[in-house]
C-alpha cells in the first residue's frame, strides 16, 4: 500500500445506505481502514436512502450489527463523528437541492473540500436514475480538471459501481455509456470484490516476481486449468433476488469473478505495475476469450439447481422450496463451463470454470494441472502417477500448493506425490484484509489496478452470452439434478471425463 500523505481530504457519499452491504461490508471496510490509520486525515461518510435516521440512529444501527468488530470502543466513538445520514431517494431530482446543501455543510465541517466519492451500494435499477440526477445537480465537476494545466491540484469526483454491472451484453454496454457521460473513465471503479482478495493480487507477486513459474506458465507445460468458487450455503434469504434476471451462478459468478481470477492468471506480463498496464495486459485476454458457439454449449456447459441435502448433519432444502423462488424454476444454482484463451500462450489449453451453492465445500482457487513428463521413466508406476499440480487458494485458508513426485523411503523404488505448502496466516501470522478495505483504500487514492474496465465487463459478457441464450431457450427437464452438500451435477463430471480429466475435489 502507498503512503498515506497521497490520501485526498473526501466525502464518502454511500447511495442505498439503509441496506445489509454498507453494514456488512463498507463501515467494517472503513473502520478497519481508520484503526490502521489508513483514511485521510479529513473524511466524512454519508448514508444516503429513504428511510429516516437521525445520524446517531444511524451510526448505532450500524454498530449494532457488528458490535465485535467494534469492540475498542473509544477508536469507534471516533470513528462514529465522521458518519452522518441524509434521508432522500436518489432517483427524484427534487431531492438533490438539500442534499447537496447537506453535503456542503458536512465538507465544511469535515474539512473535506469538494473532493467526493460516490458509491453506489443499491438495487442495480437505481444505478442509471442515480448517476443521471448526480449529474444533473452539477455534483460533478471533475471533468474540468482536464481543462487546467495542473489537474492534481483540481477535486476529483469518482463513482464506485456495484455489481450486478448489467445483465447481459446489451445492458452492461448501455450503462457504461451513461457512466461514460458523467465521469471519465479514470474515475469509475466497477467493484469486483475478488479482484480485492490477497491472494489474486499474489497470484501477480508469484508470476511476476519469480522467475521458477513464468517459463512452465503456458501452452507448453500446462495441460489445463481449473478455477472453482463453490459455496457450502445455499440462496437462504436471497431468493427472490438470485431467481429474478440477474441471478444464477453463470451470471452471478462466472461472468464476473471467475473470469476477473482467469484474466490475472493468464494475463501476460504488463511493461509496470501502473493500473493502465495491467489493465492493457488484462483486457487483451478478455479479448482472447473464445466465444462459445450457440450449437456447441450443450458439449462446453452445464447448469445444475440443488435439491434436497445434507451438509455437516445439516439439512438443507431445495433450491426450488427456497421462499421466493418460482417452484419451477430453471435457475442455474450451479454453472460449469469449458473455455479457451486464443492467445501464443495459451492455445489449446482448456480453462474449466465451475461455481456453485450448496456444494460440499467453501473454496475459491485456481488449478494447474501440467502435462506428463515427455518420457515416462516410471513407467510401472504410471497408474499411480498424479499431475504436478499448483494450487491457489483464494480462499478460505489461502495459500498456495506445489504437488509434485517424491520417492517413498526404503530400498525399494517407490513414486509418490507430494506437496510444498505455503499458507498465508502461518508465514506471515496474519489474516488477510478483507477485500472491501483494500478496494476502498484504492478508491481513495485513485489507482483503478484492481476495478473492471468497461471493455472487461462487455467481453466478459460476450463470452457467456450464447450459454446463458441456449439455457433459456431450452429448460432443462431434470433439475434438480444435484444434491445439497455434494460436488454438483454428474453431468459436470463427464464433461472432464470425456478429456480423460476430473475436478480437483479437496477433502
Ligand atoms: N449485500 C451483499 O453482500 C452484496 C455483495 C455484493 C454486491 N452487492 C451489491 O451491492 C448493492 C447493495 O446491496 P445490498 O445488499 O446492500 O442491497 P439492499 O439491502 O437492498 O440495500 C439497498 C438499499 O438501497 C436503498 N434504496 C432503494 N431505493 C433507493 C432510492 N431510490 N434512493 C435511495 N436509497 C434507495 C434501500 O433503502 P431505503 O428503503 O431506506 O431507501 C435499501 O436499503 C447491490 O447492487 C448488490 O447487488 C451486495
Amino acid at each position: 500500500m502507498e503512503n498515506k500523505d497521497q490520501l485526498h481530504p473526501c466525502m464518502i457519499v454511500i447511495f442505498g445506505a439503509s441496506g445489509d452491504l454498507t453494514k456488512r461490508k463498507l463501515i467494517p471496510a472503513l473502520f478497519d481502514l481508520y484503526t490502521r490509520k489508513q483514511m485521510p486525515e479529513h473524511f466524512a461518510v454519508v448514508g444516503v436512502s429513504r428511510t429516516e435516521f437521525s445520524d446517531d440512529d444511524f451510526r448505532q444501527k450500524l454498530f449494532d450489527f457488528k458490535p465485535d468488530n467494534y469492540s475498542d470502543s473509544a477508536s469507534w466513538n471516533a470513528f462514529a463523528k465522521h458518519i452522518h445520514y441524509h434521508a432522500a431517494d436518489s432517483t427524484k431530482i427534487g431531492d438533490y437541492a438539500q442534499m447537496k446543501q447537506r453535503f456542503k455543510a458536512l465538507a465544511d465541517e469535515h474539512q473535506t473540500g469538494e473532493n467526493a466519492l460516490y458509491y453506489l451500494s443499491m438495487a442495480p435499477q437505481f444505478f442509471e436514475p442515480t448517476i443521471n440526477n448526480i449529474s444533473a445537480a452539477e455534483m460533478v465537476t471533475e471533468g474540468k480538471r482536464y481543462c487546467s494545466l495542473d489537474r492534481k491540484q483540481k477535486p476529483w469526483q469518482r463513482i464506485v459501481v456495484e455489481k450486478p454491472f448489467g445483465s447481459d451484453p446489451k445492458s452492461a454496454t448501455h450503462l457504461n455509456s451513461v457512466l461514460a457521460n458523467v465521469f471519465e473513465e479514470t474515475e469509475i471503479y466497477r467493484i469486483d470484490h475478488y479482484l480485492g482478495k490477497e491472494l489474486v493480487q499474489n497470484l501477480m507477486v508469484l508470476r511476476f516476481a519469480n522467475a521458477i513459474f513464468e517459463p512452465i506458465w503456458n501452452q507448453s507445460y500446462i495441460d489445463h486449468v481449473q478455477i472453482t468458487a463453490s459455496e457450502t450455503v445455499g440462496v437462504e434469504s436471497r431468493g427472490a433476488y438470485y431467481d429474478g434476471p440477474t441471478g444464477g451462478a453463470m451470471r452471478d459468478m462466472v461472468q464476473s469473478h471467475l473470469l476477473q481470477v482467469l484474466s490475472v492468471m493468464a494475463m501476460e506480463p504488463p511493461v509496470s505495475l501502473k493500473a493502465e498496464d495491467i489493465r492493457t495486459e488484462k483486457i487483451k485476454i478478455f479479448k482472447a476469450m473464445r466465444v462459445p458457439k450457440y450449437d456447441d454449449v450443450p458439449n462446453i456447459a452445464v447448469r445444475g439447481q440443488y435439491g434436497d441435502g445434507q451438509l455437516a448433519g445439516k439439512v438443507i432444502k431445495a433450491y426450488r422450496d427456497t421462499e421466493g423462488v418460482d417452484p419451477e424454476s430453471q435457475c442455474d444454482t450451479y454453472a460449469a463451463m469449458k473455455m479457451y484463451v486464443d492467445t501464443w500462450r495459451w492455445g489449446g489449453v482448456p480453462f474449466y470454470l465451475r461455481s456453485g451453492k450448496a456444494m460440499a465445500k467453501k473454496i475459491t482457487n485456481i488449478v494447474l494441472y501440467f502435462k506428463p513428463t515427455p518420457h515416462i521413466l516410471f513407467r510401472d508406476m504410471a497408474k499411480q502417477r498424479k499431475a504436478n499440480q499448483i494450487v491457489i487458494n483464494v480462499q478460505p485458508d489461502e495459500g498456495i500448493r506445489i504437488r509434485f513426485e517424491g520417492k517413498v523411503p526404503g530400498h525399494r523404488l517407490a513414486v509418490k506425490d507430494v506437496e510444498l505448502d505455503f499458507d498465508y496466516v502461518k508465514q506471515w501470522n496474519a489474516q488477510p484484509p478483507d477485500g472491501y478495505s483494500t478496494l476502498l483504500y484504492d478508491v481513495m487514492l485513485g489507482d483503478q489496478t484492481l476495478f473492471k474496465h468497461r471493455d472487461e465487463i462487455e467481453c466478459a459478457w460476450h463470452a457467456v452470452q450464447p450459454v446463458l441464450d441456449y439455457w433459456n431457450d431450452n429448460p432443462q427437464f431434470d433439475l434438480p439434478n444435484y444434491a445439497a452438500g455434494t460436488w454438483g451435477p454428474s453431468a459436470a463430471d463427464i464433461l472432464m471425463a470425456q478429456s480423460n480429466r476430473y475436478w480437483h475435489n479437496p477433502k
